[in-house]
């Protein structure tokens, strides 16, 4: 495990997108795991800034998003396909039938986590996953809990994930779902490489937990101790 402390935000989300844009210059065709939130906004600028200069292309290159809120359509503005359109896959050359996100109104939430992750093997796994950290040391809405979940699966979001996230919904938590579909740990550990990003002091607490305590389900992060290539990047 590479760990990694940047002074500056924008200093730690560029080496993070140069991170990326290099997996992508190896292997055009990469498999891309992503993450949404506040902590990849500048990476996902950088990355934007690095194809618009002509250094990477997008063109063959597979994306599947690590969660979707339930209960949102796609279109919903806070939902996480919105998020990706407006931070990333409408500024870049990426084909839109390369991007996957689960959908968070599926009928029958188990068969669209098989069904999403059947589509993640077809593409050949995950090359390198992009992770943020909740406060809580949640990694994509894999919450805390008594074990880990292996499978990609319905999760009630805790009171501090959906508290955290309020900000997204004018600061309303009523309006924050209550549920959430996640890829499970077995997608996120066999992903051939992890780049975890964390931003600011108040996570500071929970990562050395994760990164330095004991692996256990109460902190779902610390499972990438068990992750043969991981780079955790913070500031
Ligand atoms: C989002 C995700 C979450 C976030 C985490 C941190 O796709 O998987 O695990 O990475 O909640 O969110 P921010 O970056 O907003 O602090």
């Amino acid at each position: 495990m590479n760990v990694r402390q940047f002074d500056r935000y924008e200093e730690m989300s560029r080496h993070a997108a140069f991170a990326v844009a290099a997996q992508i210059r190896q292997k055009p065709d990469s498999v891309l795991g992503l993450a949404t939130g506040s902590t990849p906004i500048a990476l996902y600028e950088d990355l934007v800034k690095l194809y618009q200069d002509g250094l990477i292309s997008f063109r063959n290159v597979k994306t599947f998003n690590l969660d979707e809120y339930c209960g949102l359509s796609t279109g919903h503005p806070e939902s996480y396909h919105s998020f990706m359109e407006q931070h990333l896959f409408s500024k870049i050359d990426i084909l839109k039938e390369n991007t996957h996100l689960m959908d968070g109104c599926a009928k029958d939430p188990a068969e669209e986590c098989r069904r999403y992750e059947a589509e993640i093997a077809a593409a050949g796994g995950i090359d390198l996953q992009i992770l943020g950290i909740g406060l809580d040391g949640h990694i994509g809405f894999n919450e805390p809990d008594s074990n880990f979940s292996a499978d990609s699966h319905m999760v009630e979001l805790d009171a501090s994930t959906r508290e955290a996230n309020a900000r997204f919904f004018n600061g309303d938590i009523a309006k924050v779902p209550t549920s959430a579909l996640t890829m499970g740990m077995r997608c996120i550990m066999s992903a051939r490489r992890v780049i975890l990003i964390s931003s600011g002091e108040k996570k500071h607490e929970i990562l050395k937990k994760a990164l330095s305590g004991p692996v256990c389900p109460e902190v779902p992060a610390s499972i990438l101790q068990l992750h043969p290539n991981v780079d955790i990047m913070f500031c």
